[in-house]
């Protein structure tokens, strides 16, 4: 045993205690609170995607002739082929959701603020790149609405001033939906996203590292308790324990509610009602109000403000003098993100 360590350690000259010191960094105490330890859950269930991802990609074929049959095999007569195609549609809904309530969580505890504020655009570009993935995804199984769905968003796309006609270019690999749209969606959903992804992560993680999460304190904390606990092996248990509850909840969702098949996209008959997934109901309400202009230059504006909102926030605290004029900001948001979203769910049209 002796002669096997000594020759791990030759080869990996990694010390337990330089490990230790690694791992066992304190964090502080409300990270014991789920809602405070929020970013771990994405990252859970984006190894979960990765995992069921290479599993479906082992039958998924991108060409628009076979696509639909390819998914209707996987759902219909591969073996399990239901249950991983369901866990990877479950686990991206809730990714997509953690993500949101996440990003709430640091804006709600201005944990956004110096120094933070590069950390924060890292995440807006997670959430950028999450959401591209879900709408990418969806696209692959070629139903009339994932079809009809990526065609109105190509044609958004085209109403974004100066570069709009080159990204609906992009998009769709040519003016209109070809034979080459669906292979290009499964390469930015299946390489180019989650690679990007990964790298953010990294950086969005080793800045966490670097800074440390924010403090905060609260009035039912007592004063004789510990302000940190370890990380290793305490948050890690926490942190297992989230995946382990996480793994249960997936597999339910698959069992009870499993993904199911529409039918095939038909380019010449365009369905009654188009609606997007439900990350993007807010975004199609929203069009829906306003004129196609009027609609995309202001989305275009709220996603720049929310990019360098760190900024904003300062400029917002030196105008009204009031530290919490974000939280209002915030509040009505939430209500807008809310309610949009409900109404574009009732309604048909
Ligand atoms: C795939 C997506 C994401 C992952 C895996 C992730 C992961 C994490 C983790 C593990 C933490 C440590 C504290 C915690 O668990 O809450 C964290 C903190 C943080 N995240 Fe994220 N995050 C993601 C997306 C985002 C988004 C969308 C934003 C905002 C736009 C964001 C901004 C931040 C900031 C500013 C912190 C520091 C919070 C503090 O100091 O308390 N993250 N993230």
């Amino acid at each position: 045993m002796s002669r096997l360590n000594a020759w791990i350690q030759e080869r990996i000259p990694v010390h337990g205690d330089q490990l230790r010191e690694l791992t066992n960094e304190p964090v502080p105490n409300h990270l014991k609170r789920w809602w405070f330890a929020l970013g771990g859950t994405p990252a859970y269930l984006f190894v979960v995607q990765v995992v069921t991802g290479i599993l479906l990609a082992f039958y998924y074929q991108s060409s628009p002739s076979a696509a639909w049959e390819s998914v209707r095999y996987i759902t219909e007569d591969a073996r399990y082929g239901w249950y991983i195609r369901s866990l990877h549609k479950w686990a991206a809904t809730l990714m997509i959701a953690s993500v949101i309530l996440h990003q709430m969580r640091v804006y709600f505890t201005a944990a956004y603020r110096r120094p933070r504020e590069l950390n924060w655009v890292i995440g807006m570009c997670l959430l950028m790149c999450t959401l591209l993935t879900g709408f990418t995804g969806y696209s692959l199984v070629f139903e009339q609405l994932s079809y009809w769905g990526a065609t109105v968003a190509a044609n958004i796309s085209d109403a974004v001033p100066v570069i709009g006609s080159f990204g609906k270019q992009m998009l769709l690999a040519g003016d209109t939906y070809n034979e080459r749209t669906l292979p290009r969606f499964y390469i930015l959903h299946a390489a180019v996203l989650p690679t990007t992804i990964i790298l953010l992560m990294a950086v969005h993680i080793t800045f966490i590292r670097l800074h440390g999460v924010t403090e905060l304190h609260f009035e039912d904390e007592s004063p004789d308790e510990p302000d940190h606990f370890n990380f290793f092996p305490d948050h890690l248990l926490t942190e297992l324990t989230i995946g382990l509850v996480l793994m249960i909840l997936l597999s339910a969702l698959a069992t009870v509610l499993p993904a199911t098949m529409g039918p095939r996209a038909n380019p010449l008959v365009t369905p009654e009602v188009i609606k997007p997934e439900w990350f993007f109901y807010v975004s199609f309400r929203w069009l829906k109000l306003f004129s196609l202009s009027v609609a995309v230059i202001s989305t275009g504006f709220i996603i720049a403000a929310m990019f360098v909102w760190p900024w904003i926030d300062r400029l917002l605290i030196r105008l009204t003098r009031n530290e919490d004029a974000s939280v209002y900001v915030g509040i009505v948001a939430t209500f807008l993100l809310i309610g949009l979203t409900v109404w574009e769910a009732v309604v048909t049209h």
